[in-house]
């Protein structure tokens, strides 16, 4: 293996989460501002070749997992295909996508027989009008259609992404708890991060102290997980529940020291931190025809630059990022 992926305080990369669209079928307010976004010119997208390219160089630098994200990775018309020759990388263990499930159900059993394995899948709330509030589109029960789906159709691992914003659904966080008594997934608050266009607000953010609170309250018998060193979340489990729920708290207790992905969005450029500005172009060299060896160097530069961590939610809401519509979480 080259040093590729190995940072410049020794963090080794082996999770690439790849944009596949910068469109969504839904507009959720923590995501993108009501008159939507600019896009990227179509042809100025990663082509499907393009794609495949640059994961296999990942994949044979040590890349073991790969997420799929948008916008709404589902929504591309090759995202079959694009599952069926990832999943056929030699090196990759988990080929994974998170969605927000709005057109999933029926594309599910295809995307499994593709080598699709994991399904992070979003739902921020269980009363459908709110839904239609929160995601400027109706479709809740779509979503949960999908959940149910994912779960009978037996994917290695069904999570569900709460994001949790004050005022707006942290009344729900004891049925989104419910919600694993009897399903065997694992759901997860999340803390609402600052992007641009969404508006972020300190007031808005519900920090993980206080969930907890709200969930130590209510259900008895909640049991800290090991959780892995390079994990997003911070894992429970509860007495008699069939799933378990766990914590993505980015904003109050930052998990930037094990940190092990990189982002390939859809326009060609790797972004080496969720929130660091800095993005380096892999369309333009490959596009000027540039080896292996050389996208390799140019790489391995931007992956050296990445900062040891993120700057603090307050500077984070004052520094230009992309819309999170364009990151793909
Ligand atoms: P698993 O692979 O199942 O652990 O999922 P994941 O948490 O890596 O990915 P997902 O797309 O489900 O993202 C869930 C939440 O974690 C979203 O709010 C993401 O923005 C956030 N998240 C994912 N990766 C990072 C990261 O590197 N840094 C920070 N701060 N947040 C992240
Ligand atoms: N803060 C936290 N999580 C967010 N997501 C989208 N926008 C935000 C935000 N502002 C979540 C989505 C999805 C994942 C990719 O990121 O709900 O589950
Ligand atoms: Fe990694 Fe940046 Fe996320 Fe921190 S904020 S965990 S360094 S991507």
């Amino acid at each position: 293996l080259s040093d590729m992926l190995v940072d410049s305080f020794g963090r080794f990369h082996n999770y690439l989460r790849i944009s596949l669209t910068e469109r969504c079928n839904l507009r959720c307010q923590y995501c993108m501002p009501a008159e939507g976004v600019e896009l990227t010119p179509s042809a100025e997208l990663l082509s499907h070749d393009e794609i495949i390219r640059v994961a296999d160089l990942f994949v044979t630098s040590g890349v073991d997992k790969i997420r799929l994200t948008g916008g709404e990775p589902t929504i591309r018309k090759d995202i079959e295909d694009i599952c069926l020759h990832l999943s056929g990388l030699k090196g990759l263990k988990t080929l994974a996508m998170t969605t927000n499930g709005l057109v999933l159900s029926k594309k599910l059993p295809r995307l499994k027989e593709c080598g699709l394995n994991a399904l992070n899948i979003s739902l921020d709330t269980l009363v459908p009008a709110k839904f239609e509030f929160m995601t400027r589109r109706k479709g809740h029960s779509r979503v949960m259609e999908s959940i149910d789906a994912a779960i009978e159709l037996g994917f290695q691992s069904v999570k569900v992404n709460c994001v949790v914003m004050r005022g707006m659904n942290d009344d729900e966080i004891c049925d989104f708890v419910e919600m694993t008594r009897d399903k065997p997934v694992n759901v997860r608050f999340i803390e609402f991060m600052p992007f641009d266009g969404n508006v972020w607000n300190v007031k808005k953010l519900v920090p993980y102290a206080e969930i907890m609170d709200k969930v130590r309250q209510r259900f008895n018998g909640v049991e800290r997980l090991q959780d892995h060193p390079s994990e997003t979340a911070k894992n429970f489990k509860i007495d008699g529940h069939a799933g378990t729920i766990s914590f993505i708290t980015s904003m109050t207790q930052h998990f930037c020291a094990g940190c092990n992905r990189l982002r390939l969005l859809a326009d060609g450029n790797l972004k080496v931190c969720l929130f660091g500005p800095s993005e380096v172009s892999l369309r333009e060299p490959i596009r000027a025809g540039v080896d292996d060896a050389g996208l390799r160097e140019i790489i391995s530069a931007a992956v050296k630059r990445k900062k040891a961590k993120h700057a603090g939610m307050f500077d984070i809401a004052k520094t230009a990022n992309r819309p999170m519509i364009h990151i793909g979480g």
